[in-house]
């Protein structure tokens, strides 16, 4: 399977947040996208927006550092947040029923390295990093994402 990848600059949160936005449109039952990126990259700033974009702009979204996973009911599919970082090992992925998420919610997976070979092979990858004037993202994908992608421009 062809994996792309495409960069985009984010100069201020609001670009990170749109992409967050322009993510939310896309994403449907099954898709995980994971967030990679060292503390401070905007990984749970992007989740955020997209959780608001679908659940509406006044939604709480905490961070699940401590608590591992946040679900939202988004209307008839479930979104997962979740932030690995304090992952003990990936079988603690399955207790906490992450593994079935990927197939039946939308997952948002912030520190994804977590999982190691639990992680699933179709999902759309994001590394953020902080650059000296900007923030950037790299995406690398598979052909549906690319599609989806390009049905709104993104990185045209
Ligand atoms: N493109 C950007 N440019 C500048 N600051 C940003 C950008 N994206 C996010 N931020 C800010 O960086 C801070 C840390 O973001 P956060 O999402 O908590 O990081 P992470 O979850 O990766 O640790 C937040 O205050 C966020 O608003
Ligand atoms: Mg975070």
């Amino acid at each position: 399977m062809t994996r792309r990848t495409l960069k985009l600059d984010l100069p201020s949160e609001e670009e990170t947040a749109q992409l967050g936005r322009t993510l939310a449109r896309l994403a449907i039952k099954g898709d995980v996208i994971l967030l990679r990126g060292q503390i401070g990259a905007g990984k749970s700033a992007l989740a955020r927006a997209f959780i608001r974009a679908r659940l509406g702009a006044e939604v709480e979204v905490p961070s699940p550092t401590f608590t591992l996973v946040q679900t939202y009911d988004a209307g008839p599919v479930e979104i997962w947040h979740a932030d690995l970082y304090r992952l003990g090992d990936p079988q603690e992925a399955v207790e906490l029923g992450l593994l079935d998420a990927f197939e039946t919610a939308i997952c948002l997976v912030e520190w994804p390295d977590l999982l190691a070979d639990l992680i699933p092979q179709d999902a759309l990858d994001i590394r953020l990093e902080v650059a000296r004037d900007s923030h950037v993202a790299t995406l690398t994908f598979n052909d549906t994402w690319h599609e989806k992608l390009d049905t709104l421009h993104v990185g045209a």
